[in-house]
């Protein structure tokens, strides 16, 4: 297991907002997506009599869940795993809907805070990025791909402009000696880049772009999204909370193609097809964002938006103006 860093643990972000948008009740089954350090399910389960299903692919949070699960023995149901998976996860389980899903993407401050794991330029360990201890590490996608793969890894999911200039200046480096270790790779980039003091560091959204792709992690928000409409009971909720514009464009997108709209059109134009029912009540359709006061305790909280959809029974017509 990694090293860690004495003192280490995850604030959650948007905690009270994440139950109150959840409507967490007696008797109700839940997932958390996302168990992390625990903070959304220890809530959850101390909110109500309730059973929370925790999943997370990383060994070292499901270690924490099952520390959890000696506290509240009939009530949490644990699982190593990725969420895209939560449909075999319930096949295997006592349970075929739920009333609840809450997903918290992205990394915990246990993952970044740990050297080891290599999420982090503010720290010197091995390239690695990866929650799970299985597939590609950073280190391999930097060392192996080619240069136009790595320019559009990193212009598709760090929205880094800079990408191709990155993507040179990684290839010119590994035909002297491979990058291996996260201060190689962020000083190479700042070599490169430079960077202003007062501005974030030149490698922020490299390092973003390599996470998102060694994690899979947009496609797994969509397959997240999906189980959520295919196992929510009518009347359930979904909740998630984004991290950065990327992952937040997807849920948004996913809600405004699913939820049901106040101007909907009533009449197709022709050739135009027939939209699905809606299958969700978009309860916040701006988001929610955190306090100042949280951010100023918890400063990581400062990009967060959480969204939410209730589930309406399948088939329901929408739209309040058709
Ligand atoms: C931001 S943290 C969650 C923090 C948690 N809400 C808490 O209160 O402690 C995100 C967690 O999700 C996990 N994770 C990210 N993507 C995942 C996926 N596709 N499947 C399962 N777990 C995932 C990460 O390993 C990490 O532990």
């Amino acid at each position: 297991m990694p090293a860690r860093r004495a003192g280490m643990s995850h604030i959650p972000v948007l905690l009270n907002e994440m139950l109150d948008a959840l409507a967490v009740r007696d008797g109700a089954v839940y997932v958390d997506g996302t168990f992390g350090g625990g903070g959304y399910t220890r809530a959850i389960l101390n909110k109500a009599d309730c059973q929370v299903i925790a999943v997370d692919r990383d060994p070292a949070a499901i270690a924490r869940a099952c520390d959890l699960q000696k506290e509240y023995p009939d009530r949490l149901h644990v699982f190593h795993g990725v969420f895209s998976s939560l449909p075999t996860l319930m096949a295997q389980s006592q349970f075929d809907q739920i009333d609840g899903v809450v997903f918290d993407f992205g990394v915990s401050s246990y993952q970044i805070d740990t050297p080891d794991r290599g999420f982090s330029f503010r720290f010197d360990g091995p390239l690695d990025m990866r929650m799970s201890d299985d597939g590609e590490s950073a280190a391999d996608i930097v060392n192996t791909y080619d240069e136009e793969d790595l320019a559009n890894i990193i212009y598709t999911y760090g929205e880094e402009h800079r990408s191709r200039r990155i993507a040179r200046a990684i290839v010119e480096l590994r035909k002297v000696k491979p990058i291996q270790t996260t201060l190689e790779l962020a000083n190479l980039i700042k070599s490169k880049l430079g960077g202003r003091p007062d501005a974030q560091h030149p490698a922020t959204l490299t390092f973003q772009a390599l996470r998102i792709k060694v994690n899979n992690e947009l496609i797994e928000i969509e397959r997240g999204l999906k189980f959520a409409e295919d196992f929510l009971r009518a009347d359930g909720r979904l909740v998630a909370v984004t991290f950065h514009s990327l992952e937040d464009r997807i849920v948004k997108s996913f809600l405004r193609e699913k939820a049901v709209r106040k101007h909907k059109q009533s009449r197709l134009l022709p050739g135009e097809k027939a939209p699905s029912p809606p299958s969700f009540f978009d309860l916040y359709p701006k988001g929610v964002a955190p306090s100042e006061s949280e951010i100023s305790v918890n400063p990581r909280s400062r990009s967060a938006r959480l969204r939410a959809a209730v589930r309406l029974p399948s088939g329901q017509q929408g739209g309040t103006d058709a």
